[in-house]
Parts: C-alpha cells; structure tokens; sequence
C-alpha cells in the first residue's frame, strides 16, 4: 500500500451541504453533529440513516440509539434508556432548511420528515443544473473494473455476456459518481492452448501469413480441431509444448501466429461490444507477463512461497489446497497473473478500488488471491485502500432450467442472441404498424434499444448471485417488470411533454414546482432518492437496486398521473416540471443500466 492511498483512505469526504446529492448523506451529516453533542464521550460515532420502512413513520430515520446505549450502558447515567437517547438525538439534531419534523419510535428510533418545499427546490435545482449535481460522494477516486474478459479462441459465452452487462453497468455507476475508471478487458490471451493452436494454424494453412482471417473461419471450430489433434497425437502434443516454450520466449514468427489468432479473436469479441455498446479497454493476460518475475520474488522475499509437489505455493488461511504460483512444469498460472495484475493496477496505475466481474464459481480463486494480497501486506482491511472485490453472479438457465443452450446444444453464439432480440422487437414494431409512421432508420433504432436493453435489464434486475433464466417472451412483455415496460412508460411521459405544447425550457425559468397532492409527494420524495439509491447500487456493486428503484419510479408516476390532472389542470406548469424530473432521473437510470432511451413509441 503506497502511503498516499492509505492517507486517503482516511480523509473525512467534507462538502458543503447544498452541493452533496445525497440525501441519505446530508442527513447523515446533520445527525452527525447531533450524536457529537448528545454522547461527545463516544468520539465520531457514525450515523446510520436510512429511508423510512414505513412512510406512515416518515421519510427518514436514525438508527443509532440501541446502538449507543449498548456503548454506553453502565458507564453513564444521563440516558436511562435507548428512547431517552433517541429523544436527545432529536434535540441535538440542528436547525436546517431540509427537516420539517422529528419523532421518536420504540427503542430509540428517530423518524424524520423532510420539509416538502425542501424536497420542491431540490428537484427545481435539479432540472436547472443537471442531473449530475446529484452524483454521491464516494471514497475511492479511481478504479479498475475487470469484466467481460472473454478466452482467445474460446468460446464468448452467455456468462460473459453477463459480466459485460454487470461491469459495465458498474463502471458506468462509478463515473456517474465521478471515479475515474479503467475499464479492464482481461482477456485469456495467454496460456498453454496457444502452442497447440499455432502449431496446427501451421499445420492446416501453412501460408496463414499471406491469407486474410477468414481462412481460420470459426475460431472456435478450430480450437475444437486442434484439441482433439492434440489428445490424439503424442507427436503433435510435443509440438505444442514446445511451441508454448518458442512463443513465451518471444520467437518471431510464433509470436506473429499468436497475434494473428488473438486479433480473429478479438474481432469476434468487439461485434458484441458493439450491439451493447460496451467500450472496454484491452489488457489482457499477456500484458502482466513481463511482470510476473519481479512480483514472484517480492512475495518470495516475504516467505510466502513454499514447495509442495513439486510446485510452488502460497499457502492461504481455509483451504486445505494451496494457491500455485509456479507450476510443476515452471509456469506461471492464472493465479500468478493475478496477483501480478493487481500489483500493477495498484502501483503503477494507483487504483484504488479493483472490482473483478464473473461466475461465482471464480469466488475460490478470488478469496485465495485476496487472502494471499493480504499476507503479502499489499491488500489492507476492509475499510481502507485498496479494496478488491470480487463481483460474482449465477448462472443463465434455459426455460428447461438448465444451463442455456440452444435447441441443437450447441454453444450460443452471443451476436445471434443479441440479433434475435432485435429481430423479435423489430416485428413486434411493425405489428404495430410503426414502419409506417417511421423512417426506416427510426424502427432500426428502436429496435434496437428496445432488444438489448430488454436482454440487459433482464440480467440486471435480479440480485446478480441468483441464476436467472434468459426468455425472450418475459423479458420483451410490455406488461412485466422489462425494459420495455420502462422504456414505454418514458415515452408516455415524453408524449405528456409533446402534447402541452408548452416549451419545457421557458417553464424552467420559474420556480414553481410543488408538491401540493399526496401523489405528488411520494414521486418527488422518490425522485430526490435517486443519488443515495445509486450510492447504494454502487456501494454493494448491486446492480439490481438501481432496477428496483427505476421500476418503482414507473409505478410512482403512474399512480401521480392517475390522480393528478397535468395539461389543462390549474397546476398545469408545476405537474410538467415534475413530468419532466421524472423523465430525466428516468434516463439516468437508463444511461446507467446500458439502456438507451426513446422518446417516443
Ligand atoms: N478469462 C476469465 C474467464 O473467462 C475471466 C477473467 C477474469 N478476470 C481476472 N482478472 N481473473 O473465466
């Protein structure tokens, strides 16, 4: 750990009230000076502020009195009980322009209520500055987050397609709270399969040099080939033994057929990327190699390498295997790119936070590494810097509710799923009789956004450690918690805009909105959560948060809009302003979910 990231670690993140987003986090401020001055013998002790379970209760409470009191208890005699320190806390709370009202609930709970003209200006504020002033304060700077991270010549599977979606749903979250990330494409580029495919690319298209990719043709056909040339032939498997040796010490010419496989490859790779409009930046296995040497020796040099048949080990707290550094053969291994890879993310590109998206069933390697960090002296406890956290998520079953395949078990191919999706919007489209109202390029892009956001949002939406289960019926329905369901209910709040006829921006020039209707409350209350609700999502790297707020958004404006008369209606300016809120903080989510939006439907 340098000795700056420590130092940051520890700095309080201090800002002027009006400027945090979060209200969650300007609460917890105010309570902040209030627990000083109710138990100043318990030296900064933390709030706890969380939104109300029950909004009959109010829209916020503090949880810290049952806490408290356990601290305390037997040392002091001022509080006899946790509500008489609850009762304190809501004395010592200082007067600010935000909270209406306070009260005090069994142990100590004190409910707050927040002052709706508060809640009005926050919202005003918010459609005049952007929706980007209300971006949470987060403690970590810059970040690496590893996803996607595909095989050379293997197969991109459905559960990389998750990890594309997830990561890059992460990184975006991140951004939005202005961390600086590097979006990390780890690919599987190295490794022994690469002396087996170049020697039979040798063997089957001995002038690979002259000819264009497509003599390969399917990539991973030819993986496939050359593996079973490779369990069925002594001579061949020689080869490419031999060949991983002549690669890894840098001979040209397999270096050449290297690259050559990698970028067919990759090309493969970046038609997903494209369809999602994901951008990840390449680092893949290869790139730590030269680094590797220097690294081993440093955890050498702190003893943590030891002999065990005949490899080279790092033996970790709760596992009865040990995690190889070196292998028997003298490789290096997964395991050793790992740990090179986070030395180098830390110490040369100064992340602070390193977040690494696949299957749970990596979750081993990842704990072993981390714990291996951790003896190494290089990855601190949890609440300092660096942290390292390993994002896992389950399986993509098929409606038989196995792993997913297609009808002939073969593997998926992730552009046809992705294409497929499309397909089946673009008909639904024209059913509708849109390809009359539209411009050719119109339906394409709806199309699109309305597909892969469905096959994003499908995966988003669940906690991401639950298998969930890919279908094209359920998550293209219009009437279950999808994409889009949502998209559609931001273009009937874009069409509401349309058909006032009034200019939106000359309305913003005044100040009026108000949350006169109980309806009106509750959306603008929601609306004004939307910082601390991404702070949350990106707090736990829990994607599915961010969804259930979006989701519930949707109701929210529905019920306004059922009992709220807007065009025409005397609040007519102040029920578009908030028509308008909504729709932002609406595209938003979407922006953050990978989701375009559309404005009409
Ligand atoms: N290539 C790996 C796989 O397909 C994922 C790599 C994840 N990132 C990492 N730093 N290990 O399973």
């Amino acid at each position: 750990v340098t000795e700056s990231a420590a130092a940051a670690s520890s700095t309080e993140m201090t800002q002027n009230a009006d400027t945090i987003g979060s209200v969650r986090q300007q609460l917890a401020n105010l309570m902040r000076e209030s627990l000083r001055a109710t138990v100043p013998e318990l030296d900064g002790e933390e709030p706890i502020v969380s939104a109300c379970n029950n909004p009959k209760h109010g829209d916020y409470q503090c949880n810290n009195a049952m806490g408290i009191f356990s601290k305390i208890k037997g040392k002091s005699t001022s509080f006899k009980n946790p509500n008489a320190i609850g009762q304190a806390i809501a004395r010592n709370l200082p007067e600010s322009t935000m909270v209406e009202k306070t009260s005090i609930a069994g142990p100590g709970f004190v409910n707050i209520v927040l002052k709706t003209d508060w809640i009005e200006e926050k919202i005003y504020r918010m459609l005049v500055d952007g929706v980007r002033t209300w971006a949470p304060v987060l403690p970590v700077k810059k970040a690496v987050v590893d996803f996607s991270s595909p095989n050379i010549a293997k197969e991109m599977h459905v559960g990389h397609l998750r990890s594309t979606i997830i990561g890059d749903c992460l990184a975006k979250m991140l951004e939005f709270c202005h961390v600086e990330v590097l979006r990390r494409n780890h690919v599987g580029d190295w490794g022994t399969q690469f002396g087996m495919l170049i020697e039979y690319l040798f063997d089957q298209i001995p002038n690979w040099e002259d000819i264009g990719d497509q003599a390969i043709g399917d990539l991973q056909a030819f993986y496939k080939a050359a593996k079973v040339k490779f369990d069925a032939d002594a001579d061949f498997r020689t080869r490419g033994q031999q060949a991983v040796v002549l690669l890894q010490g840098g001979d040209e010419r397999y270096r050449a057929a290297w690259k050559k496989i990698c970028d067919i490859s990759r090309r493969e790779f970046d038609q997903v990327y494209k369809r999602l409009q994901v951008t990840l930046e390449e680092k893949g296995e290869s790139f730590y190699n030269p680094f590797i040497p220097d690294v081993v020796e440093q955890l050498r040099g702190k003893n943590l390498i030891v002999e065990s048949e005949g490899a080279q080990v790092i033996q970790v707290d709760g596992y009865e295997i040990p995690l190889i550094v070196i292998k028997r053969d003298g490789a290096f291994n997964y395991a050793t790119t790992d740990l090179t890879a986070f030395w180098y993310r830390v110490n040369v590109e100064k992340a602070e936070l390193i977040v690494y998206v696949t299957d749970v069933g990596q979750a081993q390697h990842f704990d072993m590494v981390f714990k291996a960090l951790k003896l190494a002296g290089w990855l601190p406890s949890e609440d300092q810097i660096p942290k390292s956290k390993h994002v896992g998520f389950g399986l993509v079953l098929g409606a038989d509710g196995k792993r997913f395949r297609t009808r002939s078990s073969e593997v998926v191919r992730l552009v046809d799923l992705l294409d497929e999706a499309k397909t089946r919007s673009k008909d639904e489209l024209i059913s509708r009789g849109k390809d009359k109202e539209w411009s050719e390029e119109e339906v394409e892009a709806a199309a699109e956004a309305l597909g892969y956001g469905a096959v994003k949002y499908a995966d988003l939406k669940n906690n991401r450690l639950t298998n969930y289960t890919f279908d094209f019926d359920q998550m293209l329905d219009i009437r279950g918690n999808t994409a889009v369901y949502l998209l559609y209910a931001h273009a009937r709040i874009c069409s509401i805009l349309r058909n006032s006829k009034k200019d939106i921006e000359e309305l913003k020039k005044v100040n009026s909105i108000q949350l006169a209707h109980p309806s009106e409350r509750v959306l603008g209350l929601h609306l004004v959560r939307f910082a601390e609700v991404v702070e949350e999502s990106v707090t736990n790297l829990l994607p599915n948060t961010l969804c259930e707020y979006l989701y519930s958004l949707a109701g929210l404006f529905t019920d306004f809009y059922t009992n709220c008369k807007v065009i025409d209606s005397d609040e007519e300016t102040s029920r578009l302003l908030l028509c308008e809120a909504t729709a932002v903080v609406m595209r938003e989510c979407f922006k953050l979910l990978g989701i375009t939006p559309l404005y009409r439907l």
